[in-house]
């Protein structure tokens, strides 16, 4: 049996980046988002909070590592194997040690690392932690339509919506492997790599708590209150000492069945209600 990503229904379970200074970038992870820290083989930092994971391993700042993906059970794993194999996708030898054994990673034509497997995640005593899972993954890309095209056909997420400059080509693209508008995104730009991570936490009265969390601290929004054309969410952005861009969103579209959308590459699709971050 083979099923696709959005019948495995993935959910991102970590991310891992790079950082000159694995230990400074961790502290600003314990301190403004809200995460406990432990060290993994003596070697990566885990930032760890509630229904969310990052870790920080030593290298070029600002690079992407690898991401994780969880689904429910084997059974759907294996059937997803099946599908990714059937589709001629390479399995790397690459094993991420944050998932359970029996996962497998892959290559996106950028050459981003993203594995596939079950959830390690011991239960963990962290209430007091401000709510905000982390909910998806945006890359930059010289290519978006081979990124697009790789996560479709060959990994079957679904293409909820795009953004398309007047010429045709493609400006951004969202890709799903759940009932949530996006789980992965892309910009086209002259570079390739991470474009930032999000934090769904759901309501719009959480995003003020956590805003007066950061001003408390003395972070600086980079860009926002707004609300994405896109998904139709809430957002704002900070960035960590690194310079990673860092989203906190709220109400982001639930999808069950429609078709593919597609936005003009503009200010007000990237944001409805102002000024945006333009990538090209
Ligand atoms: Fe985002």
């Amino acid at each position: 049996m083979e099923i696709n990503a959005i019948q495995a229904s993935f959910n991102l379970d970590h991310i891992a980046i790079e950082s000159s200074n694995p230990k400074k970038l961790s502290k600003f992870y314990k301190e403004i988002m809200q995460m406990d820290l432990q060290l993994y083989n003596n070697k990566d930092l885990i930032c760890i909070g509630p229904s969310r994971k990052l870790i920080i391993v030593k290298g070029k700042k600002n690079k992407f590592s690898y991401a994780g993906f969880v689904c429910r059970n084997l059974e759907c794993l294996e059937a997803f194997r099946t599908f990714v194999i059937k589709r001629s996708v390479e399995i790397l030898d690459f094993d991420n040690p944050y998932l359970k054994m029996g996962s497998f990673s892959v290559q996106d034509p950028d050459g981003n690392i993203i594995s596939f497997g079950l959830s390690s995640n011991e239960k963990q005593n962290l209430n007091n932690h401000f709510y905000g899972p982390l909910q998806h993954l945006t890359f930059a890309s010289k290519n978006v339509e081979n990124f697009q095209q790789f996560y479709s056909d060959k990994l079957g997420f679904k293409i909820s919506d795009t953004v398309v400059h007047v010429d045709g080509s493609l400006a951004t693209c969202f890709v799903t492997s759940n009932h949530e508008h996006h789980t992965v995104a892309c910009f086209k730009s002259k570079n390739s790599g991470i474009d930032h991570h999000s934090y769904e936490v759901r309501d719009w009265n959480l995003i003020r708590d956590w805003c007066d969390h950061f001003s408390n601290k003395d972070v600086k929004l980079i860009w926002g209150p707004g609300r994405h054309g896109p998904g139709n969410n809430l957002f704002v952005f900070i960035e960590d000492i690194d310079k990673n861009w860092i989203e906190l969103s709220a109400e982001l579209e639930i999808i069950h069945d429609r078709k593919k959308k597609e936005w003009p590459q503009k200010e007000k699709t990237l944001n409805l209600w102002g000024k945006a971050i333009m990538r090209s």
